[in-house]
């Protein structure tokens, strides 16, 4: 038999939104499911698709409360892991890591979302552009900040998207190495890849994907609901059960949060030379199969 070598811890990352160690501490289940993202690639989306798999298409939970962000530096370990602690469903974490941050159990699931790093890009604009003192507040001035504070964004969105690729990620962290550790350890018996384009292309398809991976057996007379409770305009109508903390750190709350679920809004914007440029970068940092991958969905 094939033995597995499992992905190990090997850093800790600490910046103005992570503290990596917090997971150094926590406790997994047999059944604990991860969703992992860079970032603003449809995380709220895939926690929604879980718990609606979990809890078979109620309405009303509280997602974004039952499905922490374990890294997230705020509210501190000795809050956020009772809470984990005390849950007696299925429990779906969330993380932003690189695998070599994370301490990756094999006993636990592990989605990770995709997303064309130009969307990122545009989805983190809206994102940080419309964040309110109580953001900065969190981020910048609570106890266990490590370097720089996070800065206001500038005016122009195309500024914003030239100083990240330039500064891989800037404001926010690293993306190539990202997006990097999670393609390569796809072929893990517990991890699942999947795209944000493949799943708004076919979103039925791809939970059933999800579902079959989770071993959770769909029930027929609960599948219109789930998909309903999935979709864009549902999940826009209701975003304050799905976004962090009800969207109290965005201007315009929830629904600034839930923003348009589209790809491609950089396409009118962008130069072609800007374009080139990450496509370029893209193959140079991931290689053709991943960046092939992280462009179109396919694998
Ligand atoms: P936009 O800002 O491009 O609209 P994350 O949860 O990782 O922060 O990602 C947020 C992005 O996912 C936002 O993208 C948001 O609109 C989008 N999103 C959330 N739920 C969605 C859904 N059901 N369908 C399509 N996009 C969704």
């Amino acid at each position: 038999m094939e033995t597995i070598t499992w992905p190990q811890k090997t850093r800790e990352l600490h910046n103005h939104h992570f503290d990596s160690t917090v997971w150094n501490d926590f406790i997994f289940r047999d059944d604990d499911i991860v969703i992992a993202t860079y970032a603003k690639s449809g995380t709220t989306w895939l926690q929604q698709i879980a718990s609606q798999l979990i809890f078979n298409g109620i309405e009303d939970m509280e997602v974004a409360e039952m499905s922490p962000w374990i890294d997230l530096r705020v509210p501190p370990k000795e809050i956020k892991l009772p809470a984990v602690e005390q849950q007696q469903h299925r429990r779906f974490l969330k993380t932003h890591l690189p695998v070599d941050a994370l301490v990756f159990s094999p006993k636990a699931k592990y989605i990770y979302i995709g997303r064309d790093g130009r969307d990122v890009v545009w989805s983190m604009y809206n994102h940080h552009a419309n964040a309110n003192e109580h953001w900065y507040h969190a981020l910048n001035d609570t106890p266990g900040r490590v370097g720089p504070p996070i800065e206001k964004p500038p005016a122009d969105i195309v500024e914003y998207y030239r100083d990240w690729l330039d500064k891989d990620g800037h404001p926010f962290w690293p993306f190539w190495e990202n997006v990097r550790s999670w393609w390569a350890i796809k072929d893990l018996p517990n991890v699942h890849l999947i795209h944000f384009a493949k799943l708004k292309e076919d979103m039925p398809g791809e939970i059933k994907k999800v579902a079959d991976f989770l071993n959770i057996e769909i029930d027929p007379a609960k599948w219109d609901a789930i998909l309903e409770h999935c979709s864009f305009d549902y999940m826009k109508k209701h975003s304050v059960k799905s976004v962090p903390l009800g969207g109290a750190f965005w201007d315009g709350g929830s629904d600034t949060f839930i923003n348009k679920g589209v790809n491609g809004r950089w396409k009118d914007i962008l130069t072609k030379e800007d374009s080139e440029r990450y496509e370029k970068m893209c193959i140079e940092n991931l290689g053709e199969a991943c960046a092939n991958w992280l462009n179109t969905g396919e694998l």
